[in-house]
């Protein structure tokens, strides 16, 4: 398969670039370089001179070094997660592919009122729609709706990626290096496995649709910090606040998601994805510290 990708410099954009080499497809990567994705016609030009046979979009604002910074950098924020999306299923329909789209789990607090997971069907609760949420998550939930009506398009919902890797965007690094945290309960995505099972949509033919593409189950921050310690993986005394209204007075600006999904969508599709603890034991047993220059 010959695979055009957006966004592959960043972190999720170059695991997919990377395992899309390793499974022998052809990469081609459409970069800012090569043409503005927000002057309409020049991606579906750019498309028709590298003529791939699908697109993956791994392009979006995502704020560094973290949420807190789509606040203060709103137009960019609005355009790369919510106009962007759109410009792409304009271009991918006028050339005649299929693609998939990188949107997030943060378009979601908390659980569903029977205690379970959101599902697919479920609408976002976090969301500009509810005026409860930071910019970034409004500007997710706005992507998704422009994308509604696409017919051939995969949303594959990431969450809190994490991996083996010691990096500054890794959730298990950042764990380690926040003075003090927030208790809450999440569902969480290794990211490897993620890109995997969003590669698998296309190799096994899957309905094009929503996917949650979570390690099933949930975890609390305290749970995680405890598989951390018990790896060896660090040795620190972890202070955690003494709420979510101290979280927000001393160390956040906006509103943060914590939410749980249910991945039995994706499952039942036939895409693998490892319970949630025993993918993190594994990215513990696995912990590559690096020399973490970011
Ligand atoms: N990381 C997370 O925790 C997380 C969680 C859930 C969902 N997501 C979603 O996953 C996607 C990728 O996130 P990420 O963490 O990989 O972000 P990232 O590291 O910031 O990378 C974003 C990539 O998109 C490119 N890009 C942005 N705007 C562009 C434009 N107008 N034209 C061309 N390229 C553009 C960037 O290129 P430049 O380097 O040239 O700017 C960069 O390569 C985003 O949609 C994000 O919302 C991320």
């Amino acid at each position: 398969m010959h695979i055009a990708l957006l966004g592959a410099g960043g972190l999720v954009g170059s695991i997919f670039a990377s395992q899309i080499q390793s499974r022998g497809h052809r990469l081609s990567v459409i970069s800012r370089q090569d043409c503005d994705l927000y002057v309409r016609g020049e991606l579906y030009k750019r498309l028709a001179e590298v003529s791939p046979d699908i697109l993956i979009n791994c392009a979006g604002y995502t704020g560094k070094p973290n949420v807190d910074a789509c606040e203060t950098d709103k137009a960019n924020c609005l355009a790369g997660n919510a106009v962007l999306p759109g410009m792409i299923a304009e271009a991918c329909d006028k050339i005649g592919i299929a693609w998939g789209h990188v949107s997030s789990g943060c378009i979601f607090t908390g659980k569903r009122l029977d205690g379970a997971g959101f599902t697919e069907q479920d609408p976002p609760n976090f969301s500009f729609r509810q005026n409860n949420c930071s910019f970034y998550s409004g500007t997710k939930a706005l992507g998704e709706e422009i994308l509604a009506d696409v017919s051939r398009c995969y949303i594959w919902r990431l969450r809190i990626p994490f991996s083996n890797i010691d990096s500054s965007r890794n959730y298990l690094s950042k764990l380690q290096r926040y003075d003090t945290l927030l208790e809450a309960e999440n569902s969480l995505s290794e990211l490897n496995e993620f890109v995997a099972a969003a590669l698998d949509c296309f190799s096994l033919n899957i309905e094009f649709g929503t996917y949650n593409l979570t390690n099933p189950g949930s975890v609390t921050t305290s749970e995680v910090v405890a598989l951390i310690q018990a790896a060896g993986v660090s040795k620190k005394q972890f202070q955690f606040f003494d709420s979510e209204s101290e979280f927000m007075r001393l160390a956040a600006k906006t509103p943060r998601s914590n939410c749980v999904l249910d991945s039995s969508k994706a499952l039942t599709a036939g895409l693998r994805l490892t319970p949630v603890r025993e993918a993190l034991q594994r990215s513990l047993d696995q912990w590559d510290p690096q020399t973490c220059t970011e």
